[in-house]
């Protein structure tokens, strides 16, 4: 097109594009510009506004490493990673949640009932549930990669003073569909908010932090994987997590359990006198 203006500019993008170009890119890098040029319109968007949006991507190339991921950050902060996970989420099964930054391939496995708690102190959470099908039947041989922060509120590959794997299991269901670990309740903490996505967090007037939760990939042959997270009800971020990761059916509500009454089967039995935390949570595969 010789003479672009910014009424025909959407339409020379698309008639740019090759016939034989993949009707999926097509489909969605079409759109994507479609709605970038009317969102540019629409906030008469100015060079200096452009500049700084240009500078914002700048910076989060510059901070991001193998173990800093500033995009994947500002998806989950702006939403997006959390509307993706619902469309694509099935009703049937347990929903998903944002995987977060913090997953680490390579979990060591964790005997049912095992323990990740370790050497650090804190309120002693035992976990337990049953990986099930949409029909209720309990699946063997699922795979429960668990994670979560130390009590400092810090992911083991953000935080020195813990090991690589520390706060991190990876267990397999036997005949029973059972998964069940102990680890120290799980707390509040912030997001990474020192480098641009904490700008713009700021920027906006909003806060860093997430409820606390627990993490969950779950796999099973056959079954669609679920990358997932759950909540105590009663966690003050509740309302406003800052990754938008909260659904109904993931929050859950820790049972106050008496002194004197750990049960057997576990790592820690024997070795737990004082009361504790328990969480019981069915996680629900689709079928593929
Ligand atoms: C997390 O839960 O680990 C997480 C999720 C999104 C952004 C940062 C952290
Ligand atoms: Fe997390």
């Amino acid at each position: 097109m010789r003479t672009v203006t910014k009424d025909n500019i959407t339409e020379a993008f698309l008639g740019y594009m090759g016939d034989d170009v993949n009707p999926r890119l097509r489909e969605v890098l079409g759109s994507l510009v479609t709605h970038l040029h009317a969102f540019a319109k629409e906030v008469n968007l100015t060079h200096a506004e452009w500049e700084k949006g240009i500078e914002f991507v700048e910076k989060a190339g510059e901070i991001s490493d193998e173990e800093r991921h500033e995009f994947v950050l500002l998806s989950d902060v702006m939403g997006l990673s959390s509307l993706v996970d619902m469309i694509n989420s099935k009703p049937e099964g347990t929903s998903s949640s944002v995987l977060g930054p913090f997953h680490i391939s390579g979990a060591p496995p964790l005997e049912v009932g095992g323990d990740m708690k370790d050497r650090f102190e804190g309120p002693v959470c035992l976990a337990e549930g049953i990986v099930k099908d949409t029909n209720g039947n309990p699946i063997e041989g699922a795979t429960v990669d668990i994670w979560q922060t130390a009590p400092n509120g810090l992911y083991s590959s953000q935080d020195p003073d813990q090991d690589t794997y520390s706060f991190h299991g990876l267990q397999t269901t036997g005949a029973d569909g059972r998964y069940a670990f102990t680890t120290v309740k799980p707390v509040e903490y912030t997001v990474p908010s020192d480098g641009p996505v904490g700008d713009i967090l700021r920027a906006c007037g909003r806060h860093p932090w997430r409820p606390s939760h627990l993490h969950f990939v779950v796999k099973a042959d056959g079954f669609r994987s679920l990358v997932t997270e759950v909540f105590p009800e009663d966690d003050p971020y509740l309302d406003q997590d800052t990754v938008f990761g909260v659904r109904e059916d993931l929050v859950m509500q820790y049972q106050h359990m008496p002194a004197g009454s750990f049960p057997e089967g576990f790592a820690l039995s024997g070795k737990v006198d004082e009361a504790f935390i328990k969480v019981d949570f069915d996680l629900v595969l689709v079928r593929e």
